[in-house]
């Protein structure tokens, strides 16, 4: 690394603080926090800044509403925004509000240099206002007489007023050469595109003053006006760096990246950049607009329509790092994602749970076993290693190219690839067997030592996504996070040899949908109930982190082959449990009534130890229902329930879409 460190600014947009925050609006700072980290750990002097944009017409209305006064009820808000962000790790390196003095005579002053400058002038304005989107409209752009913006359609007011306009049109073909020469400048290229077509539609002059409200910021010169709460709030990329002297304007801007979503785009890639441009200071190096997520159904999240989602509670229940691996892997680039709480568990048990956390479980319980937690130095290479080794230099490489287009998604998805070759390699080289063979220890030492090496690369490539691993992963590796430098994600030969490595606790622990229903939507779930599900979770789904998974990695061979047709001689249908109860003098057997197509069946099944009746009462099974019945401790069993099973753990198959008893199974 030279002396002279590489400078990142990377803002998210100030967020307007007339509610709480929802998970889509995390979705952009969680963004954020994961490219300033990323930068941190490259060694670059970064700078992040996020914060709230308090001077809209909608917090006045939201205030009374709440029968408060509007600062009184943002300074509320705002705690709430800070909150989040602490329990989502977020790294900001400072928190713009723009009822802050610091930011309202930047604003003044910018204002009043444009007036002089003759690129504000005075007028009159009429037209149509949208107050939850903070815009004006041209009659004839209205729908219905509604709010054309396609997400909104709402009423809109008719207001008439002296006002002050900023000249965008004149800059509309220097704003359009900009572009074309920048090819960066609007990302991803889908919003460039967009862009340009909205730009040479045509740039009218902006209306950047109001003077039926007097919440806001004042125009010095002439005070019963208010500045337009958009010309106000991208003054704050600058203002908070301490424009036009500060030292920080001279060590930072122009920004490296102002990440947002697309509904946000327009006001960033044509109102901002002419302001820079009047005022005759560089523009940013690039604007990304990500996508939405969206419910479920294909909705809304939004705070003005009200389904929002209890970010609080969703964290507690399943981690920081849970929540920002979902919500980083989760949108693609240039579309929208799809957040549901069953997105989320369903990512943390496969990706988190099963992939990286098993892997690491599985491994460091092999350097336990087989060398008493001591990692022992390696051997020779094989060509096992060297694709390990390959794969770590590509993988390494492709995550920077993705975090250089500002796309977490595919880096977690080339991280992941790296992730599942490491699990390849335990059962390619099954050390279990190593270890019962003469003359393979060497072997063994490498295997394991390479272990070790993949569980750090791991840490280090997921560190900027899911900060609260690397200090885990320290902890079980015995270091300290020295060892989590970014340049070393593709060097191999860190760990020394002598160290000392723990199993620990699972770092994932799986969360079991079949224990209870997720909550829909808006509605939170009991925190301590769900503290001791994810607790009764680690107690049964021991599997992932103890010896017992290698030892059971034993699997029966897999029989002889049948045809098609012999397979479609058996009958499986869906089985419902009317009832259950243990057989008498038995520990093993359970006897079942159930419901099949309306005719109910006794079955006699062996799984007691494994399951309390009343679990399975009301369950839908999967029964072989054309097994020639047989007589059990006295019971004639009608047929048999399948389940699942390795070593200590059974599982009884279920359906749970709501399909009857009876239907096939095939
Ligand atoms: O527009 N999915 O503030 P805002 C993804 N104050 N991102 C989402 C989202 C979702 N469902 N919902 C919100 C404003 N966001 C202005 C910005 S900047 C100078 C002024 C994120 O509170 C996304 O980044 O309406 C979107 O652009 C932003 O929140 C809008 O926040
Ligand atoms: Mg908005």
């Amino acid at each position: 690394m030279g002396d002279v460190k590489v400078k990142y600014y990377i803002t998210t947009p100030i967020f307007y603080p007339n509610s709480s925050p929802h998970i889509g609006t995390a979705y952009t700072t969680v963004a954020a926090d994961a490219l300033a980290r990323y930068h941190r750990m490259l060694g670059d002097d970064v700078y992040f800044l996020t914060g709230t944009d308090e001077n809209a017409q909608k917090i006045v209305r939201t205030a009374e509403a709440h029968h408060t006064d509007p600062k009184v009820y943002v300074d509320g808000v705002v705690e709430h925004f800070k909150e989040l962000w602490k329990a989502l790790d977020i790294s900001f390196d400072d928190f713009i509000r723009t009822t802050e003095e610091r930011h309202q005579k930047v604003v003044q002053q910018i204002f009043t240099k444009l007036y002089e400058k003759g690129d504000i002038y005075k007028s009159e304005y009429s037209g149509w206002y949208c107050t939850p989107c903070e815009t004006f409209w041209m009659e004839n752009k209205l729908i219905e007489g509604k709010c054309p913006n396609s997400d909104c359609g709402r009423e809109v007011e008719l207001l008439k007023e002296e006002s002050y306009f900023f000249r965008l049109s004149k800059y509309q073909d220097i704003l359009l050469k900009f572009i074309a020469e920048n090819p960066e400048f609007i990302q991803p290229v889908s919003r460039r595109n967009e862009m340009i077509r909205f730009i040479e539609g045509g740039l009218e002059d902006l209306c950047v003053s109001r003077t039926t409200f007097q919440w806001g910021i004042k125009v010095p010169f002439d005070p019963k006006h208010v500045v337009y709460v958009w010309l106000d709030a991208l003054i704050n990329y600058i203002s908070a760096l301490g424009y036009p002297d500060g030292e920080n304007y001279q060590r930072y801007w122009p920004a490296d990246v102002h990440i947002m979503g697309k509904d946000i785009v327009r006001f960033h890639a044509v109102i901002w950049p002419i302001i820079l441009m009047a005022l005759d200071i560089p523009l940013p190096k690039a604007i990304y607009g990500h996508g939405w997520y969206l419910t479920k159904d294909g909705g809304k999240i939004s705070k003005s329509r009200g389904n929002v989602e209890d970010s609080f509670a969703l964290i507690q229940r399943y981690g920081s790092d849970a929540i920002r691996y979902f919500l980083l892997r989760e949108m693609q680039v240039g579309t929208d994602g799809t957040y549901s709480e069953d997105n989320v568990v369903e990512r943390l048990n496969s990706d988190l749970a099963n992939d990286f956390g098993n892997f690491v479980s599985r491994s460091l319980a092999m350097v336990v076993k087989y060398r008493e937690g001591i990692v022992p130095s390696s051997g020779q290479d094989g060509s096992l290693e060297q694709d390990l080794k390959a794969l770590s230099h590509e993988v390494k490489k492709a995550v920077e190219e993705s975090l250089d287009r500002c796309d977490p998604a595919s880096a977690l998805e080339q991280i992941w690839r790296f992730v599942a070759r490491c699990n390849k390699y335990v059962d390619e080289t099954a050390p279990w067997a190593l270890a019962k063979q003469e003359g393979q220890r060497e072997r063994l030492d490498t295997v394991l030592y390479t272990f070790v090496e993949c569980i750090r690369i791991m840490a280090i490539l997921t560190a900027p996504f899911m900060p609260g691993l690397p200090p885990r992963i320290c902890v079980l590796l015995g270091k300290d996070e020295k060892l989590m430098r970014w340049e070393d994600a593709d060097q191999w030969g860190i760990v020394e040899q002598g160290t000392r490595v723990h199993k620990g606790e699972a770092l994932f622990p799986r969360i079991d949908v079949s224990q209870y229903t997720i909550a829909e939507e808006t509605k939170p779930v009991n925190q301590e109930q769900s503290q001791t599900q994810v607790q009764s979770q680690e107690q049964t789904l021991v599997h992932n982190e103890t010896l017992e998974p290698i030892q059971a990695l034993e699997f029966e061979p897999i029989k002889e082959e049948i045809s098609i047709d012999e397979f479609a001689k058996l009958d499986l249908r869906v089985a419902k449990v009317l009832s259950a109860e243990r057989v008498e003098k038995t520990d093993k057997l359970m006897k079942l009534e159930v419901e099949v197509a309306g005719v109910a069946r006794t079955v006699v099944s062996g799984i007691a130890k494994h399951y309390a009746p009343e679990d399975l009462v009301n369950q839908y099974v999967v029964l072989v229902a054309n097994l020639k019945p047989t007589k059990l401790r006295g019971i004639t069993s009608q047929g048999m329930i399948l389940a699942a099973s390795q070593g200590e753990v059974l599982e009884v198959l279920t359906v749970n879409k709501g399909l009857p008893g009876g239907a096939r199974v095939k």
